[in-house]
C-alpha cells in the first residue's frame, strides 16, 4: 500500500473568517500550504490528500475516504466491559483510573478505555495533523455524542510519547498503551493510505519504554500477531493476552 501524504490545509466552500484562521494555524503547525477551497473536493484536491476544515468537523480527505475523529467502535468494544483483552491487559484487577496513550492516532483505544474504566487518559500524537484531528474531534464528541463523557476524560497532547510522559511524575498513571503503526500494511483498510501518510511510523523506542514504566508499574503494546518484537522490548519479560486478531503485550515494571 502506498503512502498519501497529506499535501494541503483547505477549508469548506465559503468559510468564515474563524474557519479561515483554524486552517491557517494547523497549516501552520503541520507545514503545509493553505489552498482555496474551489468548488468539489475534487476539483480542490485532485488525486493528492488534505486537510480539510470543515464547517461540522475536520477531516484528512483523500479519493477515497475522508478520515475523522468519531465513535467508531467504542460502544460496542465497551459493551465486553472488563472481559475484552485491552481492558484486561491494561487493568488486570478491572480498576484504572488514570492510563497515558502513548500514540492517540483517531482515539479509538483512548475512548475505548475511558468508557470501560471510566478512565481519564492523557494521549500523545506526534503527527500534527493526527493530532490537529483529535483536537477538533475529541471536542465535538464531548458536546454531543454517545461516547461524550469517554471523550471529556480524554487529553490529546501534541508530542513525542517519551517527551510527554517526560513531563509526568513517577507513578501518577495506573498503565500506558502504545499502539505503533503496524509493520506490515497490507492488510489496513481500505481508505487508510491517507491515515498511513500522515501518521508517525517509528517503532517503539527505548526512551518510550523507559519513561512509561517510571510513569505507570505496566506498559501494554498492541500488536498484531506475528509483529515482530522492537529492540527496545528485547530482554524485557512479556506477557501476551491475544484477542480475535490482535495481540496485547504487558510489560510490567521490574519489582512492580
Ligand atoms: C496505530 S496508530 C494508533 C491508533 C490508536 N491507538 C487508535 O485507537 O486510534 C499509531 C499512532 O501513533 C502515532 N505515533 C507514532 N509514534 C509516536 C510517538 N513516538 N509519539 C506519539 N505518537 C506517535 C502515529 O502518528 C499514529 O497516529
Amino acid at each position: 500500500m502506498s503512502l498519501l501524504v497529506p499535501r494541503f490545509v483547505t477549508t469548506a466552500e465559503r468559510p468564515t473568517p474563524e474557519l479561515l484562521a483554524r486552517a491557517a494555524h494547523i497549516a501552520e503547525r503541520c507545514g503545509l500550504p493553505l489552498r482555496r477551497r474551489n468548488g468539489s473536493m475534487r476539483r480542490t484536491a485532485g488525486a493528492a490528500a488534505c486537510y480539510v476544515v470543515g464547517k461540522q468537523r475536520e477531516a484528512l480527505w483523500s479519493p477515497t475516504a475522508s478520515i475523522f475523529v468519531h465513535e467508531g467502535m467504542t460502544l460496542a468494544r465497551a459493551a465486553d466491559g472488563l472481559d475484552h483483552p485491552l481492558v484486561r491487559a491494561v487493568a488486570p484487577q478491572g480498576r484504572a483510573s488514570r492510563i497515558a496513550d502513548g500514540t492517540l492516532g483517531l482515539a479509538q483505544d483512548a475512548l475505548h478505555l475511558a468508557m470501560a474504566l471510566d478512565a481519564e487518559v492523557l494521549a500523545a500524537e506526534l503527527s500534527p495533523v493526527v493530532f490537529s484531528l483529535c483536537e477538533e474531534g475529541l471536542p465535538r464528541l464531548a458536546h454531543d455524542s454517545p461516547v461524550a463523557e469517554a471523550a471529556a476524560r480524554i487529553t490529546p497532547r501534541l508530542g513525542d510519547s517519551a517527551t510527554v510522559f517526560a513531563g509526568e511524575p513517577d507513578d501518577s498513571f495506573d498503565a500506558v498503551l502504545v499502539s505503533p503503526m503496524f509493520t506490515q500494511p497490507d492488510r489496513a483498510p481500505v481508505g487508510y493510505e491517507a491515515f498511513r501518510g500522515a501518521a508517525v511510523h517509528e517503532p517503539l523506542g527505548e526512551a518510550t519504554v523507559a519513561e512509561a514504566l517510571r510513569i505507570a508499574p505496566r506498559l501494554v503494546i498492541k500488536a498484531r500477531a506475528g509483529e515482530p518484537v522492537p529492540p527496545s522490548l528485547e530482554g524485557r519479560r512479556r506477557q501476551v493476552l491475544r484477542g480475535r486478531a490482535l495481540e496485547y503485550w504487558v510489560v510490567e515494571r521490574e519489582g512492580a
